[in-house]
């Protein structure tokens, strides 16, 4: 885990102005120990100049002076410097500067000089911090009037990937990361499918294929999550952001590898929208112009490798129990069957089968102990099983052209009573689409071997099926699967092992 940067007190340097050298000995002892750089001068004019030289975030300064006095010094330091911060020391309080001084010089503060600085130190202090807001303010400031910049060079024709790349450096200047990516859905496309560009700097300057090959199941999960929810996600090594359009959807994230503030965190949320609306207006602007070649070539690759990485991913989750390889096949297998059954549109059988496939990939996470093991489980395993539909959902939301198949993997194992998980949907409360993948689930996990269960029988696996329709399985879904699979099962089976051998 990388260490978490925060602002020291030691970036801050403060200038002090005293005719009195004792007094400035004093003042550096104090500050110094409290963490500050600190410098000490007693000429009026030595301190303008360093104040002109911009190496000061504050300036501390003796009211009474000779030969002139403090707010002389203020008045020839304003005329160059609004901003800087400062603070008068005064001999006792009837010494004051007048208030109409203090308000016309902009001066922040005063305060005594003979309290042991105790005072003043507290001073300085919310001074920093005022000094730190005005500069996180000041930073992403300029980072949005860059982004609002960039806009109108979205209608000059720029190829959505400049675009892109711009966001990601700007967004890096302003939080200090040192590789970022940003991973978008293509809107241009009307088509059922759904596509995805990608754009990596710094470590993710890569070819798509090779950045597929460094996602790793947990980056891809906090992703998804991000991109659900519609939160920004906080990791350890760094920031993802969901850019979201003018319509509430999510059209893919940002992620940084930087450490960032809290407070810089809002402001890079700004910068999220603003980035997004950019991107969502490039799009609409290229839908009236050109077919990008790029973007297809970059689609078809994206695509490719993804489907490889999640399949190996999903191999490596097969692996794990050898009780269970084949299984998503199949369970992906009769889905189909029965969704062609139902007479479902060729998206659908599609979306079926992807569901099918991937429906326990959030098992990825879950240990080779729990998962393999031959007794029952303890409430607590229980519970971390309880997981992987929610999990799977995030890992397939990553990308969206699966985002159709995540509420079936989220509701892989709701029961139609309302007694399932993870949310104890009901009825219709689930899609249509799951309640098929549910019942081919539960029907699969009955006929082959289990750790803990030894495989049913066909007429008992049937009579569970019945048992469970209008309490586990949606009634309607049980008839046909039992018309279309388990009557005819050898059938079935035997077009299935067809389909698994190699062309
Ligand atoms: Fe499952």
């Amino acid at each position: 885990m990388r260490k978490r940067k925060s602002e020291s007190v030691a970036e801050y340097n403060i200038l002090a102005l005293d005719d009195e050298v004792g007094i400035l000995d004093s003042l550096s002892v104090v500050l110094k120990r409290n963490g500050y750089g600190f410098e000490g001068v007693t000429s009026p004019n030595d301190a303008v100049e360093l104040i002109r030289s911009g190496r000061f975030d504050m300036l501390i300064l003796d009211y009474m002076m000779q030969p002139i006095n403090g707010d002389k010094v203020v008045e020839r330091i304003r005329e160059f410097d609004r901003e800087l911060y400062i603070l008068l020391l005064t001999g006792h309080k009837d010494m004051a500067p007048p208030l109409e001084t203090i308000k016309a010089l902009d001066i922040q503060g005063y305060c005594e000089k003979n309290d042991k600085f105790d005072q003043l130190i507290l001073l300085v202090e919310s001074a920093i911090k005022s000094i730190i807001q005005k500069k996180t303010i000041a930073r992403f400031r300029d980072g949005l009037s860059k982004i609002l910049d960039a806009v109108p060079k979205i209608y000059q024709l720029q190829p959505i990937g400049y675009i892109l790349e711009g966001i990601l450096s700007e967004a890096m200047t302003l939080v200090g990361g040192t590789s970022a990516f940003v991973l978008v859905d293509n809107t241009n496309d009307l088509s059922s499918d759904h596509k995805s560009i990608f754009r990596g700097v710094g470590d993710y300057n890569k070819t798509i294929e090779d950045f597929m090959a460094m996602l790793d199941p947990t980056l891809m999960e906090h992703i998804g999550s991000s991109r659900m929810t519609q939160q920004t996600v906080v990791i350890d090594s760094g920031i993802i952001l969901p850019l979201i359009n003018e319509f509430k959807q999510t059209i893919g994230v940002i992620y940084i590898d930087s450490d960032t503030p809290e407070d810089a965190q809002k402001l890079l949320e700004i910068y999220a929208a603003q980035a997004a609306s950019a991107i969502s207006n490039a799009f609409l602007h290229s839908l009236v112009n050109t077919k990008n070649d790029e973007l297809n070539k970059t689609y078809d690759a994206l695509r490719k490798t993804y489907i490889d990485t999640v399949e190996a991913l999903r191999l490596t989750v097969d692996a794990k129990d050898e009780y269970t390889r084949g299984h998503s096949d199949r369970v992906a297998y009769f889905a189909g069957k029965v969704g062609k059954a139902f007479r479902l549109s060729e998206h659908d059988l599609e979306t079926l089968r992807i569901g099918g496939i991937f429906h326990d990939i959030g098992k990825i996470g879950t240990s080779d102990e729990i998962l393999q093991k031959a007794d029952m489980l303890s409430g607590s395993e229980y519970e971390i099983i309880k997981q992987h539909p929610l999990k799977g959902a995030h890992i397939l939301a990553a990308m969206s052209m699966f985002e159709d198949a995540v509420p079936l993997i989220k509701c892989h194992h709701e029961w139609v009573d309302g007694s399932g998980y993870p949310f104890g949907l009901k009825g219709e409360e689930i899609p249509f689409l799951g309640r098929i993948l549910s019942v081919a689930d539960a029907f699969d996990a009955m006929t082959s071997t289990r750790h803990y269960r030894s495989k049913l029988n066909l007429a008992n696996a049937k009579d569970q099926l019945i048992k469970g329709s209008g309490t586990q399985f949606d009634e309607s879904v049980v008839e046909v699967f039992i018309k279309v699979i388990v009557d005819d099962f050898q059938a079935v089976m035997e077009e299935f092992d067809g389909t698994m051998r190699p062309a």
